[in-house]
């Protein structure tokens, strides 16, 4: 199976799942797409020899990534840290075939301008007694389609929202690959 990845920032998760199908006869990370030319993410594909490339907002919704991803008989789009909305385009040609990790326990913590820091700083605010990662499928609203899996974590109230941070990226380390695995 083929496995494309779109992210706009680090990319370390998307190192994870390389890693992870390294050597697999199930499935191999076929390309790499970010809207930043300058991602860390598209330093991870070189080193890995992962064939890249960015693309501008408006070459996305002008159908870039489904001309790409179909030319390459893509399987399953994998969305690790993109912070864009995905174009409906690309959902109709991908139906049930993008999935999305969020790092917390959707409903709750979603939604646009959700992301990153924003996210564990907000659980922080709230008192939250627990947060954890949200694997779904993208539909055309943010942080919306049907939950593939969700894991859990303790927050302590002694924990910062970097400490957060760290606990959920574990748990998202840990899982993703696998769920992805299980689709696949
Ligand atoms: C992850 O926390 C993921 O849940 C969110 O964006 C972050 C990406 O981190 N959607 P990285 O780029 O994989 O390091």
């Amino acid at each position: 199976k083929k496995i494309a990845i779109i992210a706009s920032g680090n990319g370390s998760n998307a190192e994870e799942i390389i890693n992870h199908f390294d050597g697999s006869t199930k499935a191999k990370v076929l390309t790499i797409a970010s809207n930043k030319t300058d991602a860390y993410v598209l330093e991870r594909a070189k080193n890995h020899e992962i064939p890249f490339f960015s693309f501008t907002k408006s070459e996305m919704e002008e159908g870039i990534l489904e001309k790409s991803f179909l030319e390459l008989g893509i399987d399953l789009i994998v969305l690790a840290g993109f912070l864009l909305k995905i174009p409906d385009g690309l959902i109709k040609k991908f139906p049930n075939r993008i999935i999305n990790i969020h790092p917390a326990l959707l409903p709750k913590f979603g939604g646009k301008g959700m992301y990153g820091m924003r996210v564990h700083e907000a659980v922080k605010e709230k008192g939250e007694k627990e947060t954890g990662i949200t694997i779904h499928y993208v539909n055309e609203k943010y942080d919306d389609g049907r939950v593939i899996f969700q894991e859990s974590v303790t927050v302590l109230d002694t924990d910062t929202p970097e400490d957060i941070a760290n606990k959920v990226h574990a748990l998202e380390y840990k899982y993703f690959p696998k769920v992805i695995e299980s689709l696949l």
